[in-house]
């Protein structure tokens, strides 16, 4: 069944929109339409998290609370969801959430702008987790920014959380939240509106459908990169396709081999799963964002956009992940190697779309990967340099590196490479192999940094590697 209304659970009833235009934001729906000002517009582009908002989604039967950033989330996408915001979060009886209680009582607002984007984010975290840890809750506002408080305020009223019981009134109607969840769930939506066409599929043979007629809509998946044209280009999108709707392509398998990702899977989920297999590959996405963004964003998204500096793109280069394409017609399977063409150009043809990503697991290198940014959270990267290595008897039996922010792609270390295949791992092979990595890399200066600093960060990360795995011996010591 396909439907024109939108349908979402928004103060414990079911919200119906006619016609929503597909190119209006959450944010601007929540502040003219429901005409609640609390959430805020700092940036407009998912940086400052003062419009931050929670929904909740059903998963195995339960409420998955997501903080999400309202200014770079399209109104429909809120079909089959709970929308929560900072007002709601008072009681009926007038009183204050314990979030905003514990803000309240460790003076964490002054002037009060970031205020209800960080207190929606300590919800969403209380929410999710019955006991969390100091590293979690850092993690939580990593993409909230407050100019006034030093943060300190915030962090000390968070703490104090650790303490209280975690029953609110969302608990106390989480079975009726739940039902009128299931009963909104099991819905496509297709708007024709102003001109403008979104289809929201729920299944891949309707997204098949859609494609035999619509070949030029453009394929939303978390929106973290297409929004962007609507906010900050202040162009429209007149016929887009939500990838995230579809189910099919929310999971994560392994069959031993190679780990597959779904394209609409969360990077978020992806975050925790791949920690066990390859811990850097977490760490690196940790600082990927805000959670606001993985909690949405997705790796088929960054891999479409191609952007020289997308966190995920070395790591699977270095992985010798494969691309899973289809079409109307055929699955094709391609390595990563040979999906990026040039700056933001990729492979994929009109029509196409990626379906999923391949991680093999090498169960027997050595991964490393490192994000350089101005930042630490928040930031996009300068330089992100990824190393999988094998080692034989000593000498090196295959390596793969690869960088992001050295090149107009994320790009593979060939000289650099070649330098150390079959050979011993020694100081004087390091040198040759990081002088090599200047006949690979040509950077550029940019706001981020210069073409100096990218070149050197460069080689001292291949050194840091390397100078990693000696100090904890994590493949025998053969220097
Ligand atoms: C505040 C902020 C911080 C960010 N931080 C980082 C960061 O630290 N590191 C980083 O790498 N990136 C970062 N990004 C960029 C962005 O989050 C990524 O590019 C993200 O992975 C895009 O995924 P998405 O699911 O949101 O894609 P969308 O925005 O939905 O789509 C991006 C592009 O991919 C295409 N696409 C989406 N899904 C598919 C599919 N299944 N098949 C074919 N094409 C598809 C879309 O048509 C579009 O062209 C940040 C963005 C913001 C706004
Ligand atoms: S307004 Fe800054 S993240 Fe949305
Ligand atoms: S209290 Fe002023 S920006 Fe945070």
């Amino acid at each position: 069944m396909s439907s024109s209304n939108i349908e979402f659970i928004y103060q414990n009833k079911i919200f119906k929109i006619k016609n929503a235009d597909s190119n209006e934001t959450l944010l601007n729906y929540v502040r003219t339409k429901l005409k609640k000002t609390g959430t805020k517009e700092g940036c407009a582009e998912g940086g400052c998290g003062a419009c931050t908002v929670v929904l909740g989604e059903l998963k195995n039967n339960e409420i998955n609370y997501k903080a999400i950033n309202s200014c770079i989330t399209f109104l429909p996408t809120l079909q089959g969801k709970q929308l929560i915001i900072v007002e709601d979060l008072i009681s009926k009886e007038g009183l204050l959430h314990p979030v905003q209680q514990a803000m309240v009582n460790y003076h964490g607002s002054q002037c009060g702008f970031c205020t209800p984007g960080f207190v929606m984010s300590l919800f969403s975290m209380y929410k999710k987790n019955s006991k969390f840890k100091d590293a979690e809750i850092n993690d939580s506002i990593a993409g909230n920014l407050c100019r006034c408080t030093g943060y300190q305020p915030i962090i000390k009223a968070a703490k104090s959380l650790k303490k209280k019981n975690k029953l609110d009134q969302f608990s106390k109607n989480k079975k009726q939240t739940i039902n009128l969840l299931k009963k909104i769930s099991n819905k496509s939506v297709v708007i024709y509106y102003k001109g403008k066409k979104y289809f929201a599929p729920r299944y891949l043979a309707e997204l098949k459908k859609i494609l035999k007629k619509d070949t030029d809509a453009n394929f939303l998946s978390g929106g973290t990169d297409l929004s962007l044209v609507v906010t900050k280009e202040r162009k429209d999108i007149y016929s887009m396709i939500y990838m995230n709707s579809i189910k099919e392509l929310n999971y994560i398998k392994n069959n031993n081999e190679y780990i597959e990702v779904g394209a609409s899977t969360p990077l978020i989920e992806l975050e925790s799963y791949i920690k066990k297999y390859y811990p850097d590959f977490t760490k690196i996405l940790k600082r990927y964002g805000s959670p606001q963004i993985r909690n949405v964003a997705t790796i088929a998204g960054n891999i479409a956009t191609a952007s020289p500096i997308g966190d995920c793109l070395p790591l699977l280069l270095a992985l010798n992940a494969k691309v899973v394409l289809q079409d109307l017609k055929k699955t094709k399977i391609i390595f990563i190697d040979d999906f990026f063409i040039s700056y933001r150009k990729t492979k994929l043809k009109k029509g196409q779309f990626i379906h999923s990503i391949r991680i093999p697991l090498h169960k027997n290198n050595t991964f490393k990967a490192y994000k350089v940014s101005k930042r630490f959270d928040d930031d996009i990267s300068s330089v992100c340099g990824a190393f999988n290595l094998e080692i034989e008897k000593n000498k090196v039996r295959s390596i793969r590196i690869a960088y992001g922010g050295m090149a107009e792609i994320p790009k593979r270390a060939n000289y650099c490479e070649k330098i150390f295949l079959n050979s011993q791992i020694t100081d004087k092979i390091i040198y040759k192999a990081k002088k090599a990595l200047e006949k690979d890399f040509k950077p550029i200066s940019d706001m981020r940094a210069s073409r100096l600093y990218r070149a050197e960060v460069a080689k001292n990360l291949l050194e840091k590697f390397f100078a990693e795995i000696k100090q904890k011996k994590l493949i025998g010591v053969y220097f």
